[in-house]
């Protein structure tokens, strides 16, 4: 099983960093190991979190497989870095004895100086009430240089004269909307040259042509797991425009932002909660404002692992799940965090919409009538024992069995595995 892709289903946080630690470690001393673990898109905005015999890991810009021993990480083209981030995260886990020296970085991703946080801060200051919500991290703004043809790349980083040339055609604007729009003192060039440069060095040694690693590794026979950040829901093309990231959160983002071309990929893993969170502004159909909603939020833990914000919670969207195995191409489903729903009468589930009287199986066509989206629920059958010990299927009670099964048929997805807990071995194998 030579590429493997995880994704978040939902928006984000469904436990893509438990998913990706879980295959790597699983297979990390048979024939078939993990070799290299590739983020593709976005950047430090991302929070995965991994538990390893009850210690707590965060993952932002590298990816999870940098706790698997013997595990080659990669930073793809289609990431934005952050020098800065990129350095504190390697420091920060080298210091609590994780060996870091494994990374390869593309020269060809894009970078994120402090001029673009600047950015993403003052235009949600400026958005008010119609803010995103965003992390505040500058992912959005690095991204539209990218498009706009005025980004720095990693390689520009090792020629002075270019990185000057580069940083003054990105400021140039800028500048003039810092300080005319935005009331802002204008970012002087040669600053942010002299802080870039000053990453150079450290840099050099790790960055590769990630693309040509990648695919020469998959001509022979290695196996090469990509995790994904952000989520389809958060996906700049098919999320909830324009509440989402600024990348292609899907399974196509994993081409394009590796440099691999679609008929490597050979398995596409939807993680998935057994109910629904998401952070910062946006439509949400299941959202609870309610005790229900206080008590996914409480038993559930959810805050954000990169910004400490509260998670706004809701039941599961079987309408989001199915749209997410079209988009992705899903062959799996790894349903996680259903311990979480232990203590329930009945547990609703949303089958379809109604927007404006009307019921809606799919997925609507507008951002308009989605934002008008009620859910239409189901009713399963509740459970009350605590499942965070069970480790098959079978010790789940029956209820919790006939809801993950439930789940199964309505998403339209095999589910492959189910979390139970946030550990590794809290994991129980549905389908092999
Ligand atoms: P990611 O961004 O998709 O990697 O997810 P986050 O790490 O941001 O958020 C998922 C949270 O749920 C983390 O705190 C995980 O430790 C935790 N978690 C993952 N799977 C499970 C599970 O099956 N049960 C419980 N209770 N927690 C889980
Ligand atoms: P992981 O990988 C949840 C959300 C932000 C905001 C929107 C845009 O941990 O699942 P951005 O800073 O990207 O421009 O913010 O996207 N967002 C996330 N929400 N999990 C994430 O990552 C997210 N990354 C971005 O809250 O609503
Ligand atoms: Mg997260």
């Amino acid at each position: 099983m030579p590429a493997i892709v995880i994704l978040g289903a939902q928006w984000g946080d469904e436990g893509k960093g438990k998913a990706t630690d879980l295959l790597a470690t699983q297979h990390e001393s048979g024939a078939d190991s993990i070799d290299f673990v590739v983020r593709t898109s976005g950047g430090h905005n991302a929070g995965h979190t991994i538990v390893v015999d009850g210690e707590k890991f965060a993952t932002h810009l590298l990816p999870s497989g940098i706790l698997t021993p013997g595990t080659t990480s990669v930073i793809g083209n289609g990431v934005v870095i952050s020098p800065e981030a990129l350095f504190r995260e390697l420091d920060e886990l080298a210091a609590r004895g994780v060996d870091v020296s494994r990374l390869v970085v593309s020269a060809n991703a894009h970078i994120i100086a402090s001029y673009h946080s600047t950015i993403d801060k003052v235009t949600e200051r400026f958005l008010g009430k119609n803010r995103i919500g965003t992390t505040g991290r500058g992912i959005g703004p690095a991204y539209a240089d990218k498009i706009n043809r005025i980004g720095i790349r990693v390689a520009d980083l090792f020629d002075e004269s270019i990185l000057t040339q580069k940083v003054e055609g990105s400021l140039d604007v800028k500048n003039q909307l810092l300080a005319k729009a935005y009331n802002r003192r204008a970012v002087a060039v040669d600053a942010v040259v002299e802080e870039l440069l000053s990453y150079a060095e450290r840099l050099r040694p790790m960055v590769a042509d990630t693309a040509l690693l990648l695919n020469r590794a998959l001509d022979e026979g290695k196996t090469v797991l990509f995790e994904g950040a952000q989520a389809t829901m958060l996906d700049v093309d098919h999320g909830t425009y324009p509440f989402v990231t600024s990348s292609n959160a899907v399974a196509g983002g994993v081409c394009t932002g590796a440099g691999i071309g679609p008929t490597r990929i050979d398995r596409v893993i939807g993680v998935i909660k057994a109910y629904t969170t998401r952070v910062g502004s946006g439509p949400f159909p299941t959202e609870l404002f309610d005790e229900d909603g206080e008590k996914l939020w409480k038993v559930g833990g959810e805050v954000g692992v990169s910004t400490g914000r509260d998670r706004r919670c809701g039941w599961y969207d079987a309408v989001i799940a199915r749209y997410a195995s079209r988009v992705n191409g899903l062959t799996d489903l790894f349903l996680t965090k259903l311990d979480v729903l232990s203590s329930w009468e009945r547990v609703p589930v949303c089958v379809a919409y109604d927007i404006n009287g009307v019921r809606h199986d799919e997925m609507p066509m507008t951002q308009s009538e989605f934002h008008h989206a009620k859910p239409v629920y189901e009713f399963l059958d509740g459970w009350w024992e605590d499942i965070s010990g069970c480790r098959t299927f079978a010790d789940l009670p029956k209820n919790a069995q006939a809801y993950v099964e439930a789940l199964e048929e309505m998403s339209g997805t095999r589910i492959w595995g189910v979390g139970v807990g946030p550990g590794r071995e809290q994991t129980l194998v549905v389908h092999e």
